[in-house]
């Protein structure tokens, strides 16, 4: 096994199995339900699978205040991120702590989950946008989210019975103990986890490639859940992966797999929860670049790199590996960051995500030395497939 542990020592596994899973779809039908959204199903999927270790549930009242107020659980372990149950008022209202309840999909009517209730709990909405996303701005895609939830959350332990089956690319879909056990077979003993929610392109491929020089494998971990709507969709990005990988990196040392969590866009906060989490996948590294998880001018360039400075490293347990602002520099000839380049502003080539999405969509490609050509192809036949249904 890779020598990393899971975070807090144990990959959590809260799937049920056999003769317990029937039990459980049993008590599911003579209890209350709760249905949950497709976000809260995939943050349930995760815990489940242990991806989200310690989590054994949905926060409870103290771990929910103390990782808002000082990004640890209850019990001191580190965790930046909350990740809460809500529920209406009515539905608070008619719980009670210690009882079962069932989690059912909005949208399918699938039981997934029982939860045992530990806490029914309110939450200050301004108070935690404040200290999460470092704004109570509405138009933060982050805040907005947790704007339009009800303020009231419940807490505790769950057990899933049903899974959620991947819609897309069910082929690299992968729990923690199954990469885990794949690093091990791959002789691979350090490993570094980069997550994307956007197509690879030059400067990622520069990042990531310095950091292979040091570890024994790249695992390519790009985020397919919920997005905002002007990212590129997971289904045109997973294409353009591929096409990369294939072209460009060498197979024996790179693994792709999705990362199917929401992006919540807290920035400096989420790229603590990105490197945790990736942790737990059997990573012993994470790379860091410049606005990592950010959004609009909300964060400063490294403000998600400067955030582990207020972390031993012994309690995140991973290694980040942080990196420059990196550019094609003409003059160099070669991708670099201001730490390898002596060269002027002019001499690098730097583009707007609004300037290569609007390349894009009148299909042109980007210069090659900001993206691949092969990627570019991807990308713009996906920009079509979205205008011509
Ligand atoms: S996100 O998930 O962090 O929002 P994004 O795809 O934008 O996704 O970035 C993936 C990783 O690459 C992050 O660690 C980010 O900081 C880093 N990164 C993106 N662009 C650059 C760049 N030009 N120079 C250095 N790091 C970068």
């Amino acid at each position: 096994m890779t020598a990393i542990l899971p975070h807090g020592g144990k990959l959590i596994n809260r799937i049920a199995e056999g003769r317990e899973r029937e039990e459980l779809l049993h008590t599911a039908s003579l209890i209350k339900q709760i249905r949950i959204n497709s976000w809260t199903v995939s943050d349930l999927d995760l815990i489940g699978s242990g991806a989200f270790s310690p989590l054994e549930g949905f926060m409870n009242e103290a771990d929910y205040r103390c990782v808002v107020n000082s990004m640890r659980l209850a019990d001191g372990t580190v965790w930046s991120l909350p990740v809460t149950l809500s529920v209406d008022e009515k539905t608070a209202r008619g719980l009670n702590v210690g009882e079962q309840v069932a989690l059912t999909g909005a949208e399918d009517g699938i039981i997934y989950a029982i939860l045992t209730v530990e806490s029914v709990f309110e939450t200050d909405q301004g108070d935690e946008a404040r200290k999460v996303f470092k704004t109570d701005d509405p138009e933060h895609p982050g805040v907005k989210k947790l704007f339009e939830r009800s303020p009231i959350c419940v807490g505790g332990s769950i057990k899933i019975m049903n899974r959620p089956k991947p819609e897309r690319f069910g082929e690299f879909y992968f729990d923690p103990a199954a990469i885990r056990e794949l690093f091990h077979r791959k002789g691979w003993k350090t490993v570094v986890g980069f997550q994307t929610r956007n197509p690879v392109h030059r400067a990622h491929e520069y990042i990531q490639k310095s950091a292979m020089e040091i570890v024994d494998g790249l695992f390519l971990n790009p985020l397919v859940g919920e997005t905002k709507s002007d990212d590129v969709p997971a289904d045109v990005r997973m294409k353009s992966y591929l096409v990369l990988l294939k072209n460009y990196y060498p197979e024996d040392r790179t693994f792709l797999g999705v990362f199917p969590a929401a992006m919540r866009y807290a920035g400096p906060r989420e790229a603590i929860f990105h490197a945790i989490v990736r942790k737990n996948y059997g990573c012993t590294h994470f790379i860091v670049g410049r606005d990592h998880a950010g959004v609009g001018d909300y964060y400063g360039t490294y403000e998600a790199q400067e955030i582990f400075s207020g972390f031993k490293p012994e309690e995140l347990g991973i290694t980040p590996l942080f990196f420059e602002h990196s550019f094609f520099c003409k003059k160099c000839g070669n991708m670099a960051s201001s730490k390898t380049c002596p060269h002027p502003k002019e001499e690098h080539l730097t583009l707007s995500g609004t300037k290569v999405r609007g390349l894009l969509r009148d299909g042109q490609c980007p210069p090659p030395e900001f993206t691949r050509p092969e990627v570019a192809e991807v990308l713009i036949a996906g920009m079509r497939a979205q205008v011509t249904p």
